[in-house]
C-alpha cells in the first residue's frame, strides 16, 4: 500500500519529525524543568532506542506513504552518537516523486559547531537552532545550565560556514522572563538570511506549570516588532506550515528580500490544526500523531518481530487515516496537562516537538 494518506479530516501525511534520543545537555524549563528532568528520571535504556537501520527502515515506509520533509529532533539530537551516520542513510531514500526528502534537524545548538561539516557532509539539507534571547544572564537561566550565548552563535555561524541552507531560530516566548529580547534578536537576525521565528510558549506535556498569562499572542509581539522595523506578511512556503511569515519591508513599505524575514507559531491563540501534516515517531519507535497524544502505536515491535515492509505499511496507513487530533483548537475546553481522552500528555522531550 503506497501513495499519499489522508486523515479523517482531509490532511495529508507530509512531515515526520523522528526524535532520535529523550536526552537532553540543557533544561529549559518549558521544556525539562530541573526538578522533574533530574538524575533520577528514567529516560529510555539504550536497548529500547531504534538503530539507525530500524529508523531508515521506518522511514522508507512512511516516505512511501506521501512523507516529503523528515526532522530529527530529541530531546537534543547532537547527543545521539554518530548521527550523521543516520543522516546519510536517510539522504539515500527518496519520496513517492523520486526527490530526496527535505531532510533537516532541531539542535539546541551547543554541539553545533563540532558537528556542522560532518552533518552537511553526510546529506543534511538544512538546520533550526533554538535560542532564546542575546542577553546571556537571560539566556543562561532560561536553559538553566549555564550554557553561554556564544557557542550557539558560533554553531550557527558554522551551520553557514559548511553551506547548511536555509538556517532557521527558534525562540520561544514567555512574557516576563524573555521577551525584552525580541526587538534585540530581530535585530541580530535581520539582514543576515537566517530567519528567526518567534513560537508561543506552549502547554506542551504535563511538567512545565504553563500558565497562559506567560503567553505572548503573536498579534502583540507582531505589533512591538513593527513599531520599529517594518513588516509586511508573506504567504506560506508550504501548506500546513506552523510559521506565519512576516517580511521585513523597505522605505515603500514593500517586502525586501535582502533583509530577510520573520516568523510567528502561534498554537495558543491561532491554532493551526486544519492542515496539520506532521507525524512523530517517539525515540523507541512509537508513532504519535498529535505533539498532545498521550498514547502512541508501538512500530518497534514489528520491526522487532519480523514484520515484512508490506505489514508494517499496512499497519501505518490506518493509524494516520483514522486520525482525527486537533488539540490546539480543543485546548481551551480541556482540564490542564490532559488530552482530549483525559490522560496524562506525553513529554516533548520523548516525542520530539
Ligand atoms: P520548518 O520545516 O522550518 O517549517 O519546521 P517546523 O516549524 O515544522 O519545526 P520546528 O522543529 O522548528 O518547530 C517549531 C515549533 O513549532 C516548535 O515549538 C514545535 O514544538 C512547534 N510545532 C511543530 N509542529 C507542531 C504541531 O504540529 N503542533 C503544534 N502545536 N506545534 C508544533
Ligand atoms: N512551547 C513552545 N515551544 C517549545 N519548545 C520546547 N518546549 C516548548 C514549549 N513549551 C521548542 C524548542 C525547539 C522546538 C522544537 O520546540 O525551543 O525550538
Ligand atoms: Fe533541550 Fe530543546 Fe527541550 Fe531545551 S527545548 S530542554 S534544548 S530539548
Ligand atoms: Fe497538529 Fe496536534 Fe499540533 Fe494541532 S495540536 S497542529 S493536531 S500536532
Amino acid at each position: 500500500p503506497t501513495g499519499q494518506l489522508t486523515d479523517t479530516r482531509g490532511r495529508p501525511l507530509r512531515d515526520l519529525r523522528i526524535s532520535v534520543t529523550d536526552r537532553c545537555n540543557f533544561r529549559c524549563n518549558y521544556c525539562m524543568p530541573k526538578e522533574v528532568f533530574d538524575k533520577d528520571y528514567p529516560y529510555l535504556p539504550h536497548g529500547a532506542l531504534l538503530n539507525f537501520e530500524e529508523i531508515t527502515r521506518l522511514a522508507r515506509l512512511f516516505l512511501a506513504h506521501g512523507v516529503r520533509k523528515i526532522r530529527l529532533t530529541g530531546g537534543e539530537p547532537l547527543l545521539r552518537k554518530n548521527l550523521e551516520d543516520l543522516v546519510a542513510q536517510l539522504a539515500q531514500l527518496r519520496t513517492v516523486d523520486g526527490v530526496a526528502p527535505d531532510l533537516t534537524l532541531t539542535t539546541n545548538g551547543s554541539l553545533l559547531a563540532r558537528k556542522a561539516k560532518a552533518l552537511k557532509d553526510a546529506g543534511l539539507n538544512r538546520v533550526t537552532v533554538s535560542l532564546d534571547g542575546l542577553d546571556d544572564a537571560v539566556f543562561r537561566r532560561m536553559n538553566d545550565v549555564d550554557f553561554p550565548v556564544a557557542d550557539v552563535l558560533a554553531g550557527i555561524e558554522a551551520a553557514h560556514a559548511a553551506g547548511l541552507s536555509h538556517i532557521k531560530v527558534n525562540m520561544v516566548v514567555k512574557r516576563g522572563t524573555n521577551d525584552h529580547e525580541i526587538l534585540p534578536m530581530a535585530r541580530h537576525f535581520r539582514g543576515t538570511g537566517t530567519t528567526l521565528r518567534f513560537i508561543e510558549y506552549m502547554d506542551v506535556g504535563a511538567t512545565n506549570g504553563w500558565r497562559m498569562d506567560e503567553v505572548l499572542p503573536s498579534a502583540e509581539l507582531i505589533e512591538r516588532l513593527r513599531a520599529e522595523l517594518p513588516l509586511v506578511q508573506l504567504s506560506p512556503n508550504n501548506p500546513g506550515e506552523t510559521a506565519e511569515r512576516w517580511g521585513y519591508a523597505n522605505a515603500q513599505g514593500q517586502y525586501d528580500p535582502p533583509l530577510g524575514e520573520v516568523g510567528v507559531i502561534s498554537s495558543v491563540t491561532q491554532a493551526f490544526c486544519h492542515d496539520c501534516n506532521r507525524a512523530r515517531l517517539s525515540t523507541e519507535g512509537k508513532l504519535y500523531l498529535c505533539l498532545f497524544a498521550s498514547e502512541g502505536y508501538d512500530l518497534r515491535t514489528l520491526l522487532r518481530g519480523g514484520a515484512s515492509d508490506e505489514a508494517i505499511a499496512s499497519a501505518i496507513a490506518p493509524i494516520w487515516q483514522q486520525r482525527g487530533d486537533r488539540y490546539s483548537e480543543l485546548r481551551s475546553s480541556l482540564p490542564a496537562d490532559t488530552t482530549p481522552g483525559g490522560a496524562r500528555r506525553v513529554e516533548m522531550s520523548y516525542i520530539g516537538g
